[in-house]
């Protein structure tokens, strides 16, 4: 069986303030998602390399995208969850495949982290993610007052890759709208299956706010240095 990314990168970036979306600004002069493209791509357990963009993004074809086993497809919908079936349904992956999701905005990815959550899924049965366990206090509550301290011990924050068979995350998948659908783990868990946690990395975090590329751009830079 194949192993293939799948790079979700149709969102609009609408936390990021800019009219150009955050998966192409610029970084060490290349779009954000040339750095996450290069990091998959150079993974030799990985087979196939495929980006899926929104049908009317004007910024892909303004590069130049020489690494050898992407692909791209033009099939983002209206929301990650369904950016992610839509790319799926068009990959002609067979039922064992792994594929690795891939936030376009996680740009920080390091190859030992990549590594170790291949080496430890495995051949899991249902799969797994990379995550981060929470190092702040947590607090629920609106705006302005805090309502409840939540105790933090069990918790993670996820990240990605996040890896599940094709077939079984297609399944997981088909009601892609579901609200309660944040990442390909949350639909695998509604199947009733629990994935693996493989701690991940600080450095792994998902570009979101404008002072978010100055990091991403000092840890890049501080990795190839
Ligand atoms: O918006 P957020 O940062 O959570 O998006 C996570 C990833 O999903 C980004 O790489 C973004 O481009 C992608 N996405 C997508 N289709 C959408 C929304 C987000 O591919 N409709």
């Amino acid at each position: 069986s194949q192993r293939i990314a799948l790079i979700p990168a149709a969102g609009h970036g609408s936390r990021f303030g800019t009219a150009t979306p955050k998966q192409y600004q610029l970084l060490h002069g290349q779009p954000l998602l040339a750095h996450t493209v290069n990091v998959l791509c150079g993974c030799a357990a990985i087979d196939r390399v495929v980006v899926v963009i929104s049908p009317g993004d004007e910024w892909f074809d303004s590069y130049s995208w020489p690494q050898a086993k992407l692909e791209v497809l033009r099939a983002g919908g209206a929301s990650r969850a369904q950016s992610v079936a839509n790319g799926l349904a068009a990959l002609a992956a067979d039922e064992d495949d792994w594929v690795l999701v891939h936030d376009a905005a996680r740009c920080c990815l390091s190859p030992d982290a990549l590594q170790r959550l291949l080496d430890e899924v495995g051949d899991d049965a249902i799969g797994g993610i990379l995550a981060q366990p929470v190092a702040d206090t947590v607090k629920q509550g609106k705006v302005g007052r805090i309502a409840a301290t939540v105790p933090r011990d069990n918790l993670w924050l996820a990240q990605t890759p996040q890896m599940f068979r094709a077939g079984l995350l297609a399944e997981a998948l088909q009601d892609a709208a579901n609200p309660a659908i944040t990442d390909e783990a949350s639909a695998i868990e509604l199947l009733g299956h629990a994935p693996r946690l493989v701690v991940g990395e600080a450095q792994n975090f998902k570009v979101t706010w404008p002072g978010d590329l100055a990091l991403a751009a000092a840890i890049l830079a501080a990795r190839h240095a």
